[in-house]
């Protein structure tokens, strides 16, 4: 399980690291205490005094935890991260170079410099940075190459370049990694200055590099392409498996499907929705961000309901869209459930209990849903962008095969004729069945992809 979690990079985080130590490699995994961490997982404290070179001065705490997963070390600064959430501050820029320094500030401490260090998305981009410079001028950094993962290109952690200076970084030179127009961005800082990239899917990896999808900086992936490998995330199935999740009031496989009608009723009175089985139930578990089609689905949501299906959503973020879905469910109770919130349990509850799970993407880096859905036997209807493109095969009535649905324009239209297209099939049990089968019985698990990583930490290690 992910130490503390907003989003699918925690599910990473808790996962990657586990899958490298089952493959035999030496991995530890560096993590700020945030407020939200379970103290029970704290393990103990290894550093009482950490010094970190920080605004004339700080001294951190750090503790080492073996629970679960990968040994991990957690650094301690309650200023910056015991908050009532994990980012959203006006600080995070700050918050972000202090963790990466207070980071190579351990490694040093500990005495032995990592071979590779794995940075993930813009907070990372100050640690590149950093150790890109160190490289020439300290030699306890000269052998130690960064691999820099980039799980979503929108969040580019950029901040008033006035700020530099202080942060113990460059100048506002235009020439500086950091300077991106008139802002600094963290973001291009680590693009530019790691010694390879990855992204999180074989598409993704593509689309990044086009202005639709490059966000301004298409032109240092394209630059860099030779340097950038998409690796497609991979399930945690100790976590998310139906035939074990401990969230479940019943469990189920690919050959005895008895325990998801179970579910589906628990999922149905924990909304208290009428309990008819027979009813497809459409979900969505979510940020509720336009990234992921949310304009499609209010667009659509009349003609959705008009099929007769259920739809339940769990998700936070964006008022509009938590309005929007507040207005739906008052407007039809007895065929909507919502959940405006963060819920863990009710994630998984969903996921078993769902026949359908939507997904209209706008852009999808991975996606991690749609890959739990269909080894919970619900049929994922997604568009066909970035990993949702790479993981989800649409289904062929002749043929057989296929684990969902797919469209591809980003329109209303295309995603109902989608909708109907699944229920269609739901109608037909032993077609359904088919769908359910074929998804269930994909194998995501993470360890292709920790070969993939670890073959390419070799890569830049020789370098
Ligand atoms: P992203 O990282 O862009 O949000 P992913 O599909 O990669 O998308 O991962 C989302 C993860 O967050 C999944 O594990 C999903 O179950 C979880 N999640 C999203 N919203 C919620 C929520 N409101 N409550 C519980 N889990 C959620
Ligand atoms: C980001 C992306 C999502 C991906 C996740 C983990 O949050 O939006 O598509 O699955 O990172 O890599």
């Amino acid at each position: 399980m992910p130490f503390a979690k907003t989003g699918g990079l925690a599910d990473v985080a808790g996962a990657l690291p586990k899958a490298l130590k089952e493959n035999g490699e030496d991995v530890s995994l560096v993590l700020p205490l945030y407020g939200q961490i379970d103290r029970k997982f704290l393990g103990r404290q290894i550093i009482d005094n950490l010094e970190v070179e920080w605004l004339g001065g700080y001294r951190a705490r750090i503790w080492h935890s073996d629970a679960p997963g990968a040994p991990t070390f957690l650094i301690d600064a309650p200023e910056y991260f015991q908050r009532n959430s994990i980012y959203g501050f006006r600080d995070d820029h700050e918050r972000f170079a202090f963790f990466c320094r207070a980071s190579l500030a351990l490694f040093k401490r500990l005495g032995a410099p990592p071979d590779v260090v794995h940075l993930n998305d813009w907070p990372g981009g100050f640690a590149a940075v950093e150790l890109r410079v160190r490289r020439a001028s300290d030699p306890f950094y000269s052998r130690t190459r960064t691999v820099f993962s980039i799980h979503n290109l929108a969040y580019q952690g950029a901040f008033d370049p006035n700020e530099l200076p202080r942060l113990g970084f460059g100048t506002q030179d235009r020439r500086d990694p950091f300077m991106m127009g008139n802002v600094a961005s963290a973001l291009k800082a680590g693009l530019i200055s790691s010694d390879a990239l990855s992204t999180v899917s074989r598409r993704y990896s593509l689309e990044i590099q086009t202005p639709e999808h490059g966000h301004g900086l298409e032109w240092i992936l394209r630059a860099r392409r030779e340097r950038l490998i998409g690796i497609t995330n991979g399930v945690d199935y100790d976590v998310w498996n139906p035939a074990t999740d401990k969230y479940l009031p019943a469990h189920y496989h690919a050959d005895d499907l008895a325990g998801k009608r179970l579910c589906k009723l628990d999922l149905l009175r924990a909304f208290s929705l009428p309990e008819n089985l027979e009813r497809p139930i459409i979900a969505s578990v979510s940020r509720l961000t336009s990234q992921k089609g949310f304009d499609l689905i209010k667009e659509a949501a009349g003609s959705m309901l008009e099929t007769g299906a259920t739809f339940i959503a769990l998700g936070s973020g964006a008022k509009d869209y938590e309005d929007f879905l507040q207005a739906l469910r008052n407007h039809a109770p007895h065929r909507v459930g919502v959940y405006i919130g963060f819920n863990e349990p009710l994630a998984h509850r969903i996921e078993a209990g769902a026949d359908i799970f939507l997904m209209p993407s706008q852009y999808e880096p991975c996606g991690l849903n749609q890959m739990y859905s269909t080894r919970y036997g619900t049929v994922p209807v997604v568009r066909a962008t970035g990993g949702l493109d790479d993981t989800v095969q649409d289904f062929d009535r002749v043929t057989g095969n296929g684990n969902g649905f797919k469209f591809e324009r980003y329109a209303a239209g295309p995603m109902l004729e989608k909708i109907h297209e699944a229920l269609y099939c739901y109608r037909e049990p032993e077609v359904w069945r088919r769908i359910q089968s074929n998804g269930m019985r994909v194998d995501n698990s993470w360890t292709a992809a920790a070969q993939k990583y670890m073959s390419l930490y070799r890569a830049v290690m020789n370098m």
